[in-house]
C-alpha cells in the first residue's frame, strides 16, 4: 500500500481480539478482526445481539483494551499511548454516543452538552454559546433547561449526540443511537445526525439493528459471533 492510501485511512484495525473471563470460563467475543475505514466514511456495524458490536466500539473509542491486535486512529497507534495520551486523544478526536446511560440525569440538556467543552478547557461563556448553537441545530432550542427525565427519548438521543460532537471530533462512534425510539422518530433523529456527519466531514461508526440506517450509510460491516461476515 502506498503512503497516500495510508494517510487517507482514518482507522486501521489489525488482528484484533477480545475475550471476557467469567470465573474460569473464557468467552471469545472478537476474533482476529481486520477492518479499514476511510476518512469521511459512514459505516454501520450490524449483527445479532451479543455479536460484539459494543465491544468493538468501546475498543475503537479507547474505552477498553484488546487482548491482542492493533488499532490505528488517524496515524496513531493506541497501544503505543500512555493513559494520559489516551484521554487527551479521546477528548480531542472522538465523540461517543453510548448505548445506555446517555446523559447525566442531574444536569440540564445545556449543561450536559457544555461539559465536554469545559473539560477541553473552553470558558463557560464560549461553551454555553456553542452548546446553544448545536442544541438549536438539533431542534432542542426549547429544551435546553430540561433535565433528561423531562425530555422524550428522541430528545435525549439528540442531546447525547450534541454532547458527542460539541468538541468537533474527527470520529463519531454511536452505539445504537436510535435504539429505543419508534421507527419514525429514529428516522428523523438519524436524518439530522447524518446531515451533521456530512457537513462536518466526520468519520462515523454506528452500531445498529436498523435496516433504515444500514440503507443510509456508505458501508455495512456485519459481525457474527465476533467475526466479520462478508
Ligand atoms: N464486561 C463484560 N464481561 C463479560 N462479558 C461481557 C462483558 N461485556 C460484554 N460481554 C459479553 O460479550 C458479548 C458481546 O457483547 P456486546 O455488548 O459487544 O454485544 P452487542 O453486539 O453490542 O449486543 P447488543 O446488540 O445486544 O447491544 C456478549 O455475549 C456479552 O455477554
Ligand atoms: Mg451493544
Amino acid at each position: 500500500m502506498n503512503n497516500q492510501n495510508m494517510n487517507n485511512q482514518t482507522i486501521s484495525i489489525n488482528a484484533l481480539s477480545k475475550s471476557y473471563k467469567i470465573g474460569s470460563k473464557k468467552i471469545d467475543v472478537l476474533k482476529n478482526l481486520d477492518i479499514k475505514i476511510n476518512k469521511g466514511e459512514i459505516v454501520a456495524v450490524m449483527g445479532p445481539s451479543g455479536s460484539g458490536k459494543s465491544t468493538l466500539l468501546h475498543l475503537i473509542g479507547i474505552l477498553d483494551r484488546p487482548d491482542s491486535g492493533n488499532i490505528n486512529l488517524f496515524g496513531k497507534t493506541i497501544n503505543d499511548m500512555s493513559e494520559v495520551q489516551k484521554s487527551r486523544f479521546r477528548l480531542k478526536n472522538i465523540g461517543f454516543v453510548y448505548q445506555f446511560h446517555n446523559l447525566m440525569f442531574d444536569f440540564t440538556a445545556l449543561e450536559n452538552t457544555m461539559i465536554p467543552q469545559m473539560i477541553a478547557g473552553f470558558s463557560k461563556k464560549k461553551s454555553k454559546k456553542e452548546s446553544l448553537r448545536i442544541l438549536d441545530n438539533l431542534g432542542l432550542k426549547n429544551r435546553t433547561n430540561h433535565k433528561p427525565s423531562e425530555m422524550s427519548g428522541g430528545e435525549q438521543q439528540r442531546c447525547a449526540f450534541a454532547r458527542a460532537i460539541i468538541n468537533q471530533p474527527n470520529l463519531l462512534i454511536a452505539d445504537e443511537p436510535t435504539g429505543n425510539l419508534d421507527q419514525k422518530t429514529a428516522e428523523n433523529v438519524f436524518k439530522i445526525i447524518k446531515e451533521i456527519i456530512y457537513e462536518k466531514k466526520l468519520t462515523a461508526i454506528i452500531a445498529t439493528h436498523s435496516e433504515y440506517i444500514s440503507n443510509q450509510v456508505d458501508r455495512v460491516i456485519k459481525l457474527v459471533n465476533g467475526s466479520i461476515y462478508e
